[in-house]
């Protein structure tokens, strides 16, 4: 067990997870089926909804993140719907990618990266066109900033388009209300802010997302169908609510994180991510690194952060990981090399975590001081 807890995990994750979820993972394998697994399926969904705060439905989906948000645009829109899609930064550009995959018509505005969506040119562009959906991402992980969710639902409503939010990445780490916010299609995956093993992905669905739904005369592949979803959730509700096998030990991993995080309590633990943020934003300061995102707009989930004058990020990230076992993630595409980015997430945001990731830092600086190295740049790193 102690040798699988070396790892510091600070990319922008998946997190590092608790010994109690290394635990639960390593149970033996069982039947993904009959009353005892559901009673154990239906358990996490209730748990995951929590986490969410929404009263719809929800279906654990196995797969990463990105199966929760295919599953919401093959269900949700037809060939051919105009999806508009405010973005400002590569997991934007990557959902204007996926919608036009799924053969929409897309339209999309482009905010600056490191700045937030602004709410108020979404809705004078949805005001004066014929849109299906507004599809955006939460919290920008390519650049650590949050965007607003609520302002966008209301004025998608107003004019009778659906809202598809992908939050995978902000789920625990900041608030994220999906009920009272009305997203109608919300993506989410157990492995950032919940900490847990990849391996599940969550879909909520709102009544208005499944007038969508229903009205869609399109289908595009079979397991990614909300409708074949629902039907098995219905049909087969007391044995395999679910179209294919669930992996129980990721399933048990999944509960036993989202058990731990709702006894801490949601808010608690999003004052404790945010905690940890300001804690490394100002140990980075200290040690001379400038931010990428000013504090106003700054995510507590993932902080980005230029190289240092005396140390390239690539060598950074090399000696951190070669010397500490510290992973942290470099820039993604054009920013590879010009930024790296600090996750806060799962066991990262403890004290002792933080604690560890700058006296590292401090220990290369100093000796990058002495010994200086020639600024490079970052490649392919994991977002
Ligand atoms: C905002 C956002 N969306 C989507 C994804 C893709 O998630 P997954 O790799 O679980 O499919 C990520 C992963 O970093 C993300 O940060």
């Amino acid at each position: 067990m102690s040798e699988r807890l070396e790892k510091h995990l600070f990319i922008a994750g998946p997190a590092g997870a608790e010994p109690e979820v290394l635990a639960a993972l390593s149970e033996p394998i069982e039947p993904h089926y009959g009353p005892e697994f559901v009673a154990k399926y239906n358990e996490c969904r209730a748990l995951f909804k929590q986490a969410l705060r929404t009263e719809g439905d929800l279906f654990l989906i196995v797969g990463p993140g990105t199966a929760a948000l295919d599953a919401a645009m093959a269900s949700a829109l037809r060939d051919g719907a105009r999806v508009l899609v405010p973005r400002n930064g590569w997991f934007g550009l990557r959902t204007a990618e996926m919608l036009r995959a799924h053969r929409c018509e897309v339209d999309e505005i482009e905010f600056e990266l490191g700045q937030p969506i602004d709410p108020d040119v979404v809705a004078e562009r949805l005001a004066g066109g014929d849109y299906a959906a507004v599809s955006w991402v939460h919290h920008e992980t390519s650049t650590g900033v949050l965007n607003p969710v609520e302002p966008i639902s209301r004025a998608a409503h107003a004019v009778g388009a659906i809202t598809i939010l992908d939050a995978v990445s902000s789920l625990a780490g900041t608030e994220l209300l999906v009920d009272d916010w009305g997203i109608d299609l919300c993506a989410a995956v157990g492995n950032k802010g919940l900490a847990a093993q990849p391996g599940l992905a969550a879909i909520t669905v709102s009544e208005r997302a499944w007038a969508a739904i229903d009205a869609n005369p399109d289908t595009r592949g079979w397991y990614l169908d909300l409708r074949v979803w629902r039907r098995y959730d219905r049909e087969w509700a007391a044995w395999h609510p679910y179209p294919t096998t669930v992996p129980s030990g990721i399933l048990a991993g999944l509960t036993t994180t989202l058990r731990l995080i709702l006894a801490e309590g949601l808010d608690e633990r999003i004052v404790r991510t945010r905690d940890a943020a300001t804690r490394i934003r100002e140990g980075l300061r200290n040690l001379g690194f400038e931010m990428f995102v000013d504090d106003e707009h700054a995510s507590p989930i993932t902080t980005s952060v230029l190289p240092h004058p005396d140390l390239s990020a690539e060598d950074m990230l090399v000696a951190l990981r070669e010397r500490y076992q510290i992973y942290v993630s470099g820039g993604l595409a054009d920013l590879a090399g010009k930024l790296f980015r600090v996750g806060h997430m799962g066991r990262g945001i403890n004290e002792e975590e933080t604690e560890l990731l700058l006296n590292a830092l401090a220990e290369l600086l100093q000796e990058a001081r002495t010994a200086p190295t020639e600024n490079a740049g970052v490649e392919g790193a994991n977002a």
